[in-house]
């Protein structure tokens, strides 16, 4: 069993270590479902700060993959309208969900300053990551 403390210790090394391995990962974090709220909140992170620290489900591409329980690559960011910028900087985005028993309780979320680096490797790897997180949470 882990504490609360060692989960979020461990979430905040996977996301340093993310960040640092990867040069294209330029803010990795996790939100989670914020108890029976149809919102996001965000949980540990790497990278800058951001102002958007709770998302409403179906807004922004974390919204929407709170909703569509699916992978959302955006190779380019202002393309999208359905869009939360948290930095000018940022080019491209990943979200990938993260079940545990099956239900979608929170997400991975990639932004990069590089347009359209991710590929489906990417998407495996992180899928990885996240069964890896929903084991220890
Ligand atoms: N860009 C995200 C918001 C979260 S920030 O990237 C940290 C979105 O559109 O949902």
């Amino acid at each position: 069993n882990h504490n609360k403390e060692d989960k979020e210790v461990a979430m905040q090394e996977i996301c340093n270590l993310l960040k640092k391995e990867v040069s294209y990962y330029d803010w990795v974090g996790f939100y989670f479902k914020n108890g029976d709220k149809r919102e996001l909140k965000l949980g540990p992170y790497a990278g800058e700060p951001t102002d958007h620290t709770i998302i409403p489900f179906g807004k922004g591409i974390c919204g929407q993959v709170a909703e569509s329980n699916q992978n959302f690559v955006v190779p380019d960011v202002q393309a999208q309208d359905n869009y939360i910028a948290c930095s000018l900087t940022v080019k491209s985005e990943i979200v990938v969900p993260l079940f545990k028993n099956g239900e979608n309780i929170g997400q991975i979320d990639i932004d990069s300053n590089t347009p359209d680096p991710f590929s489906q490797e990417d998407e495996r790897f992180l899928e990885f990551v996240n069964q890896e997180v929903a084991k220890i949470i």
